[in-house]
């Protein structure tokens, strides 16, 4: 089976469903800017369909077709959500919707699907082309982390058991990575074992920036950071932050 990661959208729910820090931040963040709201890298809804309970038009865009249709899926369920969706299937370093957005969001990791300078800078021209007058561009990433980069790529981390909500079969799951340092890029392999002993692994490649890259190539595409927190909790940026929660303008 592939190992897209984005293949099946229950999976990945279920990885994810403890993460909620970022979905209240930026609800918060919305809150203070209001919408309507381009989503960069929506995947299944985890942040935009509390945005559209909060009443905020939301536009979303995804590459991937069942992570939109998991979305789609839900928001068939639930007609009443207070804001409008609009989806697109589309690679966010090459949209042009001919609109622009008070706000736009690049939550949770995306921006390590782009995978390299160049790549980067075509995602942030995308989103300059998109972003209204004093527009907002928030985004949350990881910053480079020696301490998981010094892992064993042989050995299993993480262990954790799953129940499919689809299927109810009772998953065993493990994580293994390594860092390719020629390429900057994070592998990060998820492998989920059936109780009939079968294993389907989905693997995550994320590319890298360093702090200083980042902002340097934030400001090379005429970004200005209006601030930068070191988690979702407001802590203040350190030089050995493991993630970056930016919130800019063009
Ligand atoms: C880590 S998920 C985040 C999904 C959602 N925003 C969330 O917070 O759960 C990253 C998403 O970016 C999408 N993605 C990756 N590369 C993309 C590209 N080039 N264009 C558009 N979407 C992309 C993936 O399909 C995936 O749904």
């Amino acid at each position: 089976m592939s190992a897209d990661p984005y293949r099946d959208p229950v999976l990945y729910d279920l990885e994810y469903a403890g993460h909620v820090q970022d979905i209240e931040w930026y609800r918060s963040l919305l809150q203070r800017l209001g919408g309507p709201v381009l989503e960069l890298g929506v995947g299944s809804g985890r942040i935009a369909l509390p945005l559209l309970a909060d009443g905020h038009d939301v536009v979303g865009v995804d590459l991937s077709q069942p992570m939109l249709d998991a979305l789609q899926r839900r928001l068939d369920a639930e007609p009443d959500l207070g804001g409008s969706c609009e989806l697109h299937c589309a690679d966010f370093r090459e949209l042009d919707l001919e609109r622009r957005f008070p706000t736009i969001l690049l939550p949770f990791n995306a921006i390590h699907h782009c995978t390299g300078d160049a790549d980067l800078l075509r995602l942030l021209a995308v989103v300059r082309r998109h972003l209204g007058p004093r527009g907002v561009f928030a985004l949350d990433c990881y910053l480079p982390d020696p301490a998981l980069y010094a892992r064993d790529p042989n050995e299993r981390y993480e262990p954790r058991t799953f129940v499919r909500p689809d299927t109810g079969e009772k998953l065993v799951s493990w994580e293994q990575s390594w860092y390719d340092e020629l390429t900057a890029v994070h592998h990060v392999r998820y492998t989920y074992e059936s109780p009939d002993g079968a294993e389907h692994a989905v693997q995550l490649d994320l590319r890298m920036w360093t702090h200083e890259e980042l902002h340097a190539l934030l400001a090379r595409a005429g970004f200005t950071v209006l601030h930068e927190m070191a988690d979702f909790t407001g802590t203040a940026m350190t030089e050995d932050a493991l993630q970056s929660v930016l919130v800019l303008t063009a």
